[in-house]
């Protein structure tokens, strides 16, 4: 299963692209599920460190329904709106979260093939800033960080929304940038399988 995490607070433009991104891999056979921030109730990160005795969080809410798919998953898109020039922060208490999955099993998202989706308002508003940033998440969790690569979506999928939903839908460099970078992303989920096995 590909797990989709859509950062917004919101169903509006990033949620429409990551669900684009989720049919095409369907298309393919590959079994998808989305997780919103929008419909979840996400504490930030105390830094307690109770999670580092009893590896878990102090926190009950929806973590631990992301902590279950974050850990069956073979492969995470993460989709962001820019807000200033980086990610949500409704993304970024999730991957902070993270730490106390990582706590019990070191190895839960290790190997898997991770891609960015990053929507912003403005035509150059931090698009690729935000990609390095879950680029570098996926990097420092033992992931394997995968683009469209060069020509159209060097860093992740990137898009133009103007704001509106109309925006995001007519954003043709957009569309092709997810289309270049699901494509690749398919392709290492495919061969992450056997690398996993090695870890
Ligand atoms: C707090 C906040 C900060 C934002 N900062 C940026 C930004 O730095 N660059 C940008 O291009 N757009 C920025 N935007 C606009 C959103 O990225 C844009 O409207 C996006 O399409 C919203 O995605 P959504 O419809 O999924 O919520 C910001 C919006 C908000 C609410």
């Amino acid at each position: 299963m590909i797990l989709g995490i859509c950062g917004s607070p919101r169903k509006k433009t990033t949620h429409h692209v990551l669900s684009l991104a989720l049919k095409m891999l369907e298309k393919r056979g590959v079994e998808t599920t989305l997780f919103s921030a929008h419909d979840s109730k996400i504490e930030f990160c105390r830094h307690c460190d109770f999670c580092r005795k009893s590896k878990r969080c102090v926190h009950e809410d929806d973590m631990a329904e992301l902590y279950e798919l974050l850990e069956a998953s073979k492969g995470v898109i993460l989709a962001t709106p820019v807000h200033n020039g980086g990610v949500s922060a409704h993304l970024k208490a999730m991957m902070e979260r993270t730490r106390a999955l990582l706590f019990r099993n070191p190895k839960a998202l290790a190997g898997k093939p991770g891609m960015g989706i990053a929507v912003g308002g403005d035509r150059n508003g931090g698009q690729d800033l935000t990609l390095l940033e879950i680029n570098a998440f996926f990097i420092m969790n033992r992931m394997i960080p995968v683009s469209g690569g060069n020509f159209g979506a060097n860093l992740g999928a990137a898009f133009w929304s103007r704001d509106t939903l109309e925006g995001v839908r007519s954003d043709e460099e957009g569309i092709r940038s997810l289309e270049m970078t699901v494509n690749r992303f398919a392709e290492w989920v495919e061969r992450a399988g056997k690398l996993r096995e090695s870890f």
